[in-house]
């Protein structure tokens, strides 16, 4: 959460600074603020809200200079205020810091550094590295000394950019858990969060280390150790265009994203097969027989909507390969001591490859012993570079908070490497295979299909449930996971109540909820459980539910029992999920539009989670 962005070069560092932290928004926009080194001092501008604010402020009160840092904030300590806002700067006002990340010995600091007689103006753990940096300074005037011990004394995570009015000529950088990347241009070059806030200036970089530094200047980068030993690093050079970062005419990025699946499946699965189509090939991941004989359970771990491709990986590995599959969330996996061993495979699954909780699971699951799998989009992030084996889910920049496109690749992956975990112990024959296969084939064109058709019939009876309050997801196996994530997409960008419930588990409790009118979404593609789904479905019906089906071509009786029904094209059974999130989530996009919220950037939330 919070973006950072910085500039050395001979263009005015404003304009850049402000499309950086633009690009950035998705991870936090609740304040912004810039520093540029002018003449002999450093002009800072900050303001409550979103990037737009601070460029009207900019508008009256102008600052410009050819070296700058730039920050948008997701509030951690302290509300989201003027003050609060990036950059925070030393006393005498020579020292200007942004950071991302959480101090967490902040208060002791802050303590010993007004006992030093440093006053604070903020509620931030930031403001402590403005005046530790600006004491360690005054003790050896060296700035890149000062940054190294200033960070030597702070425990938590960081990404900092540092600007100080005695070395006109540069700024440093440092991270440590959270993400930071320097870009690499002609005569100019950069710092930022992730590469959408750079990207149409360059698209080399070098991806930062944890505990490591930089020193940049315009026509020259040097990084180091946190000890102060200068280190070498390949550059990595993105493959991701501008386009990407763009909406390209839609209105939301969100609704973007939802339009690309087609081809983030179809780019997913024509890298992972064999050339005969016989087999899966993950990107030479060495798990074959020999390392999966030794394996004896797995468990699978992530948050949010990545957790519930992994909750779709549990049930499929369960059901095909009949081996032991937990899954929790990072958040509750990391503090309960997990049952997890050597013959243990871990399965960690991040869009962004740096949320906090999920990266700690990873280490506390590498410190007992077992393999760890990272299913992982950002490339060279953080869960990438530290777990035993990557999986990339190829879905390309995701810039909307709500997930998307990015879900659907982990689910396709979980698809993957159950079929590979199958098929290398012999638990699934050449027929069955092949029939997935063909069907596996034809989902990105079957997505188009469901774009093609439900949206039409989805903004058609928007209107119809605009005014529900409560919203219930039903289903069974499959369909019940399917309903967690379509529950959650709702709750996020619609800000409506609404709860995933095991279609079974209804009458334990949950339907004393449903009153006349209780918008009831019913996922039926599961065959196998259609006639127990529908039952339930008969249930909330007779007590007044509102009734939204989600069903595979065919069950055309659930029509009997529903309001409404979006149907998805025939498929096999284990790839169903896929299909049925689809009018899910333009379900949920357009109610968001409907009661007119803000889409790309819902309230209180952040792209990338990168503290506890
Ligand atoms: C929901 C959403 C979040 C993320 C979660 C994990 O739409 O995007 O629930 O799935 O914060 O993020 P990653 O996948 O980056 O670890």
């Amino acid at each position: 959460m919070c973006g950072i962005v910085g500039y050395v070069g001979k263009q005015n560092a404003v304009p850049v600074l402000i499309s950086g932290l633009q690009s950035l928004e998705y991870r936090g926009y609740d304040s912004a603020g810039v520093a540029v080194l002018e003449e002999n001092s450093i002009g800072i501008r900050k303001t409550k809200g979103k990037v737009d604010n601070l460029r009207n402020l900019l508008l009256n009160e102008p600052v410009s200079g050819n070296i700058g840092i730039g920050h948008t904030r997701w509030a951690t300590h302290g509300a989201p205020s003027d003050m609060n806002a990036h950059p925070h700067f030393s006393n005498d006002d020579s020292i200007a810091v942004v950071h991302n990340g959480i101090i967490e010995n902040y208060q002791e600091l802050k303590d010993e550094l007004e006992k030093k007689g440093y006053e604070f103006y903020s509620e931030t753990d930031t403001e402590t590295v403005a005046h530790l940096i600006h004491y360690f300074y005054k003790q050896g005037n060296d700035l890149l000394e000062a940054v190294r011990k200033t960070l030597e004394r702070i425990e938590g995570s960081y990404a900092l950019g540092v600007l100080c009015t005695d070395y006109p000529d540069q700024l440093i950088a440092a991270r440590k858990e959270s993400p930071l990347i320097v870009g690499l241009g002609k005569g100019e070059n950069f710092i930022a969060s992730d590469i959408p806030a750079i990207l149409n200036y360059t698209k080399d970089a070098y991806i930062l280390g944890d505990k490591e530094l930089a020193v940049i200047k315009s026509d020259d980068v040097k990084l180091y150790d946190i000890k102060g030993n200068e280190i070498e690093r390949e550059v990595y050079t993105y493959k991701w265009d501008v386009e990407a970062a763009q909406k390209n005419g839609y209105e939301h990025f969100m609704l973007k994203e939802i339009y690309e699946q087609p081809k983030v499946v179809k780019d997913n699965l024509s890298k992972r097969f064999s050339e005969d189509g016989k087999s899966i090939e993950l990107d030479g991941i060495k798990l074959g027989k020999k390392e999966l004989e030794n394996i004896n359970q797995i468990y699978i771990v992530a948050c949010g909507t990545a957790y519930y491709a992994g909750l779709i990986g549990k049930y499929l590995l369960e059901r095909i390969v009949r081996i032991p599959v937990n899954a929790d969330v990072a958040s509750e996996f990391r503090y309960k001591d997990p049952l997890i061993d050597e013959k243990t495979l871990v399965m960690v699954i991040s869009q962004s490859g740096e949320t906090a909780d999920t990266h700690s699971a990873l280490k506390l699951a590498k410190s007992k012993g077992a393999r760890v799998l990272g299913v992982v989009n950002a490339v060279g992030s953080s869960i990438a570079r530290d777990a035993d084996d990557v999986l990339y889910t190829l879905a390309g920049f995701e810039i909307a908070v709500a997930s998307t496109k990015a879900f659907s690749a982990q689910v396709v992956a979980m698809y993957l490497i159950t079929l590979h975990i199958a098929q290398e112990l012999g638990k699934i024959d050449e027929k069955e295979f092949a029939e997935i296969k063909k069907a596996m084939d034809n989902l990105p064109s079957q997505i188009n299909d469901i774009l093609n058709k439900a949206v039409l019939k989805i903004r058609g009876f928007v209107d119809k449930y605009i005014e529900s309050k409560n919203v219930f997801y039903i289903g069974r196996g499959l369909d019940y996971v399917v309903g967690m994530e379509g529950s959650l997409k709702l709750k996020e960008i619609a800000y409506l109540h609404s709860e995933p419930y095991a279609a079974g588990e209804l009458k334990h409790g949950p339907i004393a909820l449903i009153e006349e009118a209780t918008l009831v979404v019913g996922v039926v593609t599961q065959e196998a459980l259609f006639d127990k789904t529908k039952s339930n479905i008969k249930e909330v019906k007779a007590r007044g539910a509102k009734v939204l089906a989600i069903a595979m071509e065919g069950n055309s009786s659930i029509e009997d029992v529903a309001d409404d029904v979006i149907y998805i094209p025939r498929t096999h059974w284990m790839l169903t999920s896929l299909l049925a999130n689809i009018p899910q989530q333009l379900f949920a996009y357009y109610m968001a539009l409907g009661l007119g919220e803000d889409i790309d950037k819902p309230r209180n939330l952040a792209k990338s989670v990168t503290v506890e």
